[in-house]
């Protein structure tokens, strides 16, 4: 269709958080700040999703509604079996309002005060929160940074599941914010290991659409069709259609007795099971239609994937960026300009007013790396990745 990524959106008026009220977060962002923070994309959206959503608005019926309907299992299972070649029966799938929420809600209910998770730091801060706040035990297994490529360390993994208390593993896959894209023999390895240790797994994959040319997720539950009722996938069409604002994931579990209780609890308990009926309409039109725009997103970020790369060498030489197999959040080492933690965030959030992640709140695994959001027109990521060369290595080539 042709979409024109390079043209920048005005977001005023849109309650966005990212652009407008970012100074909720970064209380020092002036005007001219660029937000390159929370993982929204600063794309159009896709017109059959525009499409969709402007034929129901017509309707005029905004009434409770739910999404039980065989036109969305349709739509939802028919892309995981033809992006993954992954079957999902609609029977194992359940709504949640986003995917942190159901992380938070399965944690409550499959294990108790005290029970250990594991996580793999530096990871998505929320990992973290979900379980201290609960009252469960924070086991880190690690990432190791092998020469800018992270892997996992199995056998720290393996001391870590054996231990008694531990009653579950929380995995990032695709991995926010290294960019990995776990390979089916990593997948293997992790699987087996908590699965001998009998751990359940929540595999958050909500980033599994946003991989690089000639990169392949693997669904974790693919792997271990008999040990499915060992493992929740969390997914979504938020990050894949830049919709997350409609909050709707579909979290996937396979066994009966988990389901229960998350009905009893979630639904039940919380009340939270009826979607926006907006939101209904435009993951079944993403799911069905927004293939095409998809495939022109992922071409573009490649690009500015590329553009991040060779602007860095030349600019901010001592900089190195992960390779980045998935996601669209850059992870970027910048230990070399030996700049403490403070003196980053005031060169980067205050003088450059540029708002990145800092690496710190991925864990402490994170000191001394930011991650850059690149989902957006590319002179947008020209100025922001020139605002910050120009505070890190002011000496540096003009950019
Ligand atoms: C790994 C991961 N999980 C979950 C989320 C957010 O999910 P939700 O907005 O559905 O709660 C994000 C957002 O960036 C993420 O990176």
């Amino acid at each position: 269709m042709g979409y024109d990524l390079d043209s920048f959106i005005d977001p005023s008026g849109t309650n966005s958080i990212k652009w407008e009220f970012m100074s909720l977060f970064a209380p020092n962002a002036t005007e001219k700040a660029i937000p390159m923070w929370v993982a929204d994309m600063d794309f159009p959206c896709a017109e059959p999703i525009l499409a969709a959503l402007h034929r129901r608005v017509d309707r005029q019926i905004f009434g409770y509604s739910t999404h039980r309907t065989a036109e969305y299992f349709r739509a939802v299972c028919g892309w995981y079996q033809h992006r993954f070649n992954w079957y999902v029966n609609s029977t194992d799938l359940v709504y949640s309002p986003g995917v942190v929420p159901a992380l938070s809600y399965l944690i409550h209910i499959l294990t108790e005060p005290g029970d250990g998770v594991i996580i793999q730091r530096p990871v998505y801060a929320p990992f973290s929160s979900v379980i201290e706040k609960q009252g469960r035990t924070l086991v880190n297994n690690p990432l190791v940074n092998r020469g800018g490529y992270y892997v996992m360390d199995f056998d720290d993994l393996e001391r870590k599941a054996k231990e008694p208390g531990t009653k579950l593993m929380l995995l990032c896959s695709p991995h926010n914010p290294v960019g990995r894209v776990w390979k089916g023999d990593e997948l293997k390895k992790l699987g087996q290991i908590c699965l001998e240790n009998d751990l359940l797994i929540i595999s958050d994959e909500i980033h599994c659409d946003l991989v690089r040319k000639g990169i392949k997720h693997t669904p974790l539950v693919t792997l271990f069709p008999e040990h499915k009722n060992k493992i929740i996938t969390a997914t979504a069409p938020s990050k894949t259609f830049n919709i997350a604002g409609m909050h709707l994931s579909n979290i996937i579990i396979h066994d009966r007795k988990i389901r229960k209780k998350w009905l009893e609890y979630v639904s039940g308990q919380l009340r939270l099971s009826a979607p926006d009926p907006l939101a209904i309409v435009a993951a079944q039109a993403a799911y069905c239609l927004g293939e095409e725009w998809l495939e022109e997103v992922l071409a573009y970020l490649d690009n500015n994937i590329s553009f991040l790369e060779s602007y860095l060498q030349e600019h901010l030489p001592e900089a190195r960026c992960t390779p980045l197999e998935g996601t669209y959040l850059a992870w970027v080492d910048l230990r070399a300009y030996g700049y403490t933690q403070e003196e980053l965030k005031e060169k980067i959030l205050e003088e450059a007013q540029v708002l990145i992640e800092e690496g710190t709140i991925f864990g402490e695994e994170g000191k001394g790396f930011i991650r850059i959001n690149i989902a957006c027109p590319i002179n947008i990521l020209k100025e922001g990745l020139k605002r910050i060369a120009g505070v890190l290595n002011p000496k540096g080539k003009e950019a």
